[in-house]
């Protein structure tokens, strides 16, 4: 059955890097991942919700090989597009939807997922999923919202969460089996909109351990 309350981001997709605070955003996460997570050359990584790779590729060069994960064929278009014309050799991507059944494949030693926990009903049920494909001793870092009042989307369709309690995932995290717990603020989005006041939206990065 077709879920009324879901971003359609196979419509965005085409278009998803034309927004200059979506890139700085995801740069900002990727950057504190590779400041906190510290990816080596002989790792393999996991980038699940990866859209269209912003994140994934910025890791790209800095690790053994990195999968895209993604629900949307057209997200994943855009960046087997950006692989292809790079000549990258150790991107993969894979369609997935652990919602609705479908089962990710690998073993990685980093997993991580930016901005896709608040489109996802069952955080709990993600982090599973995560856990499972991580190797022993791997890490595991999630990225996305602080709790937020709602305004941070200029639509709420498909936002099943305004942001996130980090103390609540830290919890969910530790009962999935994750250890050694720590976060961090990874950006903070500004907004301005004409006539509306300055809101600051921070996102956090959330590192756990198997
Ligand atoms: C807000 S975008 C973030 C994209 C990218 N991580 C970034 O930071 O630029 C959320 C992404 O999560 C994906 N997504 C949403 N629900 C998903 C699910 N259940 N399984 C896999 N991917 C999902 C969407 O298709 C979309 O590409």
């Amino acid at each position: 059955m077709e879920d009324l309350n879901k971003t359609d981001f196979d419509e965005k997709a085409a278009t998803w890097d034309e927004d200059p605070r979506r890139v700085r955003l995801a740069n900002d996460v990727a950057d504190a991942i590779i400041r906190e997570m510290k990816p080596t050359r002989d790792m393999d990584a996991l980038d699940y919700g990866c859209g269209s790779g912003l994140v994934t590729l910025r890791l790209q060069p800095l690790v053994k090989s990195i999968t895209g994960m993604d629900s949307s064929r057209a997200m994943l278009e855009v960046i087997q597009g950006k692989v292809k014309k790079q000549g990258l050799k150790n991107v993969r991507t894979q369609f997935v939807d652990f919602e609705k059944g479908g089962k990710a494949e690998g073993k990685f030693h980093l997993v991580v997922s930016s901005m896709t926990l608040h489109h996802v009903h069952e955080p709990a049920g993600l982090f599973k999923q995560l856990y499972d494909l991580l190797l022993p001793g791997g890490y595991l870092g999630i990225a996305d919202l602080d709790k937020e009042d709602g305004s941070f989307h200029d639509d709420n369709t498909g936002v099943l969460h305004f942001g996130f309690e980090r103390a609540y995932l830290k919890g969910l995290l530790e009962k999935t089996g994750l250890r050694e717990l720590r976060d961090t603020t990874a950006a903070t989005v500004v907004k301005e909109n004409e006539g509306k006041e300055r809101r600051e939206f921070p996102v956090f990065l959330i590192i756990g351990r198997k």
